[in-house]
């Protein structure tokens, strides 16, 4: 019995140190074949200055991979982006949608007889003459144009008709008229045309090779500037600009110059930038409710959303909202969408005397604050369309085309001046343009926002710095785990053996 005694005593610290020594084994074998050199080095060491040394570096070593690797990571929920550009052929390409205005807004015939009995009332009239106009008596154009448009009282007629100064239209050697264009108002130019652009539930677009043509666009327009209100434009011309086919077009801030007496030859070649979605940037193509509302406006045109335009419309309700008015200016975009009430008013123009917008819109414009509270369903655009452009003129009207310009000015419905018998040929001079628009090359400059850190990107460079470091990659991590399950199993073992020789001994 008490031999027996013994030998279990000494049969269980025999166990134990076995098991000790097939643990320490399994850790062994481990660390002698890992792939991380710092635990291989350790395990080697014979000495133990040579451990140290080991142990030392790969503790060092750690640190330093830590600290890239945590470096690394949040650049990648940093989203940063970057640029690429590529010059690829887009063929075929649609042609660009071209809109011109006249350079003057209201032709003075039809204008002045409305605006004098306006000034009338305020007691303005210019004695002498009542055929010219005063610096004096222009000057409350602005309130004659608010007062008309708060009384709803359409400024149609004031405009120049588009069949009053198209004289020539010739897309890809197939003649265009009048019915090829859309227009819509503007308040700085009247009645803007449009060629080319977007139409609802038609797919119109012309392509740049259309009836087997270079992609041409040849206009002739008669600008009649003796129909110029006197002291509102410095220039005698018009204003046009080039813009995608569903875009609606910023002719205020974006038109450019044309003068008459010249051809204007305008060569273009397309830009198309476009943005990479959230969490990149906050861009979207979505329309409001208000902008729908604005571009329902647009007639038969189908229009995109714009961020500039957003802004805009976000700007007038923050005036309105303030004023209760809106700028007098923007007088094509009256609708107001107020946000919290999802309701849409028609907003009234503000007196141009009146000092409440200008004042708002100033506070609201320069404070970064109030834009991102109020403007925070503006996102950005997910795609602009751009146009590189080369302008160059010659010398017009030829000698043999002013007698068809003649005739195409008595014919319009505009009255002509009343020295034309005498002077025609100095009043064409003043008052006829005409333009070439070229569509330079199929050659497009693709601006893609791409993300600077990609998924696989982030994990290349955690991967390049840990095997730069310490030499781990996920085969590592492997044979760790491999350790891990022997040494669960062996500890199992052993513990089910426990277990059965309790229960032997429970037995015995
Ligand atoms: C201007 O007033 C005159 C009479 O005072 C009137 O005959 C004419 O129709 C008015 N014109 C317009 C455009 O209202
Ligand atoms: C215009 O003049 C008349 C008489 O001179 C005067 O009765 C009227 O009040 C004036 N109107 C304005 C707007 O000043
Ligand atoms: C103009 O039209 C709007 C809505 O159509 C209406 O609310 C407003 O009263 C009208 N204004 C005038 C002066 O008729
Ligand atoms: C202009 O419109 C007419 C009628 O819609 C069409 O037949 C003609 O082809 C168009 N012209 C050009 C140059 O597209
Ligand atoms: C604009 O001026 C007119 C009188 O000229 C005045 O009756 C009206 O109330 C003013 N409107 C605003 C919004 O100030
Ligand atoms: C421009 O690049 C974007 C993104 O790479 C691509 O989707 C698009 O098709 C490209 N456009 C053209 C005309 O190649
Ligand atoms: C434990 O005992 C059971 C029977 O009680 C036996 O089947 C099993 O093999 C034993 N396990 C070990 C590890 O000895």
């Amino acid at each position: 019995m008490y031999n027996d005694t013994i030998f279990v005593i000494s049969n269980k610290t025999d166990k134990r140190r076995e098991r000790v020594v097939r643990r320490r084994s399994i850790v062994r074998q481990f660390a002698l074949n890992t792939s991380t050199h710092g635990i291989t080095g350790i395990a080697r060491s014979e000495s133990m200055h040579n451990r140290i040394f080991w142990s030392t570096s790969f503790v060092v070593f750690t640190g330093i991979t830590i600290f890239f690797v945590t470096q690394e990571i949040p650049k990648y929920f940093e989203s940063s982006t970057q640029t690429s550009v590529d010059i690829v052929n887009e063929w075929p390409q649609h042609f660009t949608a071209f809109t011109i205005c006249n350079l003057a807004p209201v032709r003075y015939d039809l204008f002045v007889q409305s605006f004098s009995n306006y000034t009338a009332t305020l007691n303005i009239t210019n004695a002498n003459d009542k055929n010219s106009m005063s610096l004096q008596q222009i000057k409350p154009m602005g309130d004659f144009f608010q007062m008309k448009i708060n009384r709803n009282e359409s400024l149609d007629e004031f405009f120049f008709p588009l069949s009053s100064m198209l004289m020539t239209c010739v897309f890809n050697g197939r003649a265009c008229s009048v019915v090829n264009f859309t227009s819509f108002s503007s308040s700085s130019y009247g009645f803007c045309y449009t060629f080319n652009a977007k139409l609802k539930n038609i797919n119109s677009v012309h392509y740049s090779d259309e009836y087997g043509g270079p992609g041409l666009l040849n206009l002739g327009f008669y600008v009649h500037s003796h129909q110029y209100v006197p002291y509102i434009r410095e220039g005698v011309g018009m204003i046009a600009m080039l813009h995608d086919n569903a875009q609606l077009p910023m002719i205020d801030s974006a038109g450019m110059a044309l003068a008459t007496g010249f051809k204007h030859r305008i060569t273009y070649t397309k830009k198309i930038i476009s943005y990479l979605r959230s969490p990149y940037s906050t861009c979207d193509d979505k329309i409001l409710p208000m902008m729908q509302t604005m571009f329902d406006n647009y007639q038969s045109t189908e229009y995109g959303y714009t961020e500039d335009i957003c802004y805009e419309l976000c700007t007038q309700v923050f005036t309105y909202k303030h004023c209760g008015c809106i700028d007098p200016l923007q007088w094509n975009a009256r609708w107001v969408f107020l946000p919290e009430t999802e309701q849409m008013i028609l907003a009234p123009l503000c007196n141009i005397s009146n000092k409440c917008y200008p004042e708002e819109a100033y506070v609201f414009l320069t404070s970064s604050s109030l834009l991102e509270k109020h403007c925070s369903y503006c996102p950005q655009q997910c795609f602009i369309t751009d146009f590189s452009i080369k302008n160059s003129l010659w010398k017009t009207p030829p000698a043999w085309l002013v007698d068809d310009i003649k005739r195409f000015a008595e014919n319009s419905k505009i009255p002509l001046p009343h020295d034309w018998l005498t002077n025609w040929r100095s009043h064409i001079d003043a008052s006829y343009l005409s333009i070439e628009l070229v569509h330079e090359s199929t050659r497009i400059e693709n601006y893609t926002q791409t993300a600077t850190l990609t998924a696989v990107g982030v994990l290349s460079n955690v991967g390049g710095q840990t095997g730069l470091w310490i030499g781990v990659s996920f085969l590592s991590l492997i044979e760790l785990a491999e350790m891990l399950y022997r040494l669960t199993r062996q500890q199992y073992h052993t513990m089910r053996r426990n277990c059965n020789r309790t229960n032997d001994e429970s037995k015995i």
